[in-house]
């Protein structure tokens, strides 16, 4: 590590502080990453407030400028999305032989393919340990031991922001936009959080673990994404009932012919490992051919953790250590037929709001065995002051299509109202 390396930053918001943050802690404490130069951070807006003081350091508003800057050897993005300024910095440094480290799932999760093609062809790293689940190293985990193991299941807990509101909605502390705006002050959110509540943070950072994990291409359009938005705390009521939780899982797997990439609320058992993972903790479990099941729990966002998992990936780059940014050369990576959720088959929770008039369950058992469906158990709440009962069934193990069809059947129940609310059950984690 004698060769003094010139870093460029571009974006200090969360990750970009907690880095910036390290590094300098790391300076004045000791010799540890001396041979590191911070030659620009460029910041969008110099004004914005922020948990570090800017005076000292070589600020710049032109953020392009880093990738074209000859005394730059690496180029650090933290300022996310999947296109845009963020895009067209990590294009051009990689192009420009420059080591690129980056946060940013959206990104990889959009055109990783095409810029880890980019960082092979030109011999320079492509590292982002911190764009899945925060301060878990699970990527070079996956890309540099476990792989090499026959992955057949990788799949938890990746977005922290939902997993922190579900737990407190477990424990009925607040409602679902309180808890959001607690989770937004405390740096988890994403700058837009729709991306959270609906699944899309988690679905990016699971399709970059399907693709290490599997050998496959990074595929973010076939990947099935549903958010928590329709849960409430009556689901949480009844789940409870059930000996069942509600998280939001990110799974992939592979079978002879196809992969699943899925990302959706979840009833899973109270005993079962992710049930455990509480607030914004992110968990991975990866489940191999030869050492069976891995557990990997940790701090999955925030300033913090997600700057540790920078700070590793520069020091892979000064230590002169290279991989291939997704495991395998582009080249030899194939494309996985991504399977549709509607020919899988789960358990499930629905919940259906009916009048409470004899006859009405009999029509609902009707619609869902005309399509061969089974009951296993019934939950009937009371009617409280109005005519409406709610009906909760828990389902037989069903193809997705045939439960769809029968809940349009249900639907036309004329007792019925539009609410019929499914949640896929997973027994198997
Ligand atoms: N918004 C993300 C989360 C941040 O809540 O997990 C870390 O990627």
């Amino acid at each position: 590590m004698n060769k003094t390396y010139s870093v460029g930053i571009a974006g200090l918001g969360t990750v970009g502080t907690g880095f910036v943050n390290q590094i300098l802690k790391f300076k004045s404490n000791s010799q540890k990453i001396a041979n590191i130069k911070i030659s620009k951070i460029a910041v969008k807006n110099i004004r914005k407030k922020r948990n570090i003081k800017l005076s000292n350091l070589p600020i710049t508003t032109n953020t392009l400028s880093l990738a074209k800057d000859k005394n730059i050897d690496i180029v650090i993005e933290l300022i996310g999305g999947s296109s845009g300024v963020a895009y067209k910095l990590i294009r051009e440094s990689l192009k420009n032989k420059k080591h690129v480290i980056t946060a940013n799932k959206a990104l990889l999760a959009v055109h990783g393919n095409e810029l880890a093609q980019i960082a092979e062809k030109n011999n320079v790293s492509l590292n982002y340990e911190a764009a899945v689940a925060g301060g878990i190293p699970i990527v070079k985990a996956v890309r540099e031991n476990l792989r090499y193991n026959n992955i057949y299941k990788i799949y938890g807990i990746l977005n922290g922001t939902c997993n922190y509101i579900l737990t407190k909605m477990e424990n009925d502390k607040g409602d679902f936009k309180d808890i959001l705006k607690d989770a937004q002050n405390k740096g988890f959110a994403e700058i837009d959080p729709s991306f959270d509540i609906n699944g899309i943070d988690a679905a990016h950072k699971i399709v970059i673990l399907s693709s290490l994990a599997f050998n496959v291409k990074l595929d973010f359009k076939s990947t099935f994404i549903e958010g928590i938005s329709k849960i409430d705390s009556a689901d949480f009521k009844y789940a409870r009932e059930l000996g069942y939780t509600i998280r939001l899982i990110a799974m992939a797997s592979i079978s002879k012919n196809s992969v699943q990439q899925r990302v959706h609320p979840c009833f899973i058992k109270k005993s079962s490992d992710v049930a455990k993972v509480v607030d914004e903790t992110n968990a991975i479990i990866v489940q191999d051919k030869s050492i069976g099941k891995n557990i990997f729990q940790g701090p999955g966002a925030g300033s913090g953790p997600t700057g540790a998992s920078v700070l590793s990936d520069l020091m892979d780059i000064l230590r002169g250590t290279r991989n291939l940014p997704l495991g395998t050369a582009i080249s030899k990576k194939l494309k996985a037929k991504i399977d549709n959720i509607e020919d899988l088959s789960f358990s499930y929770y629905l919940r259906i709001k009916a009048k409470d008039k004899p006859g009405v369950l009999a029509k609902i058992s009707k619609a869902l065995s005309s399509q061969k469906i089974s009951i296993e158990s019934i939950i009937q709440n009371p009617p409280v002051q109005t005519q409406n009962a709610e009906i909760i069934l828990v389902l037989h193990k069903t193809k997705e299509s045939m439960l769809l069809s029968a809940i349009k059947k249900i639907r036309k129940i004329k007792d019925v109202g539009s609410s019929v609310k499914f949640i896929r059950i997973e027994n198997s984690i």
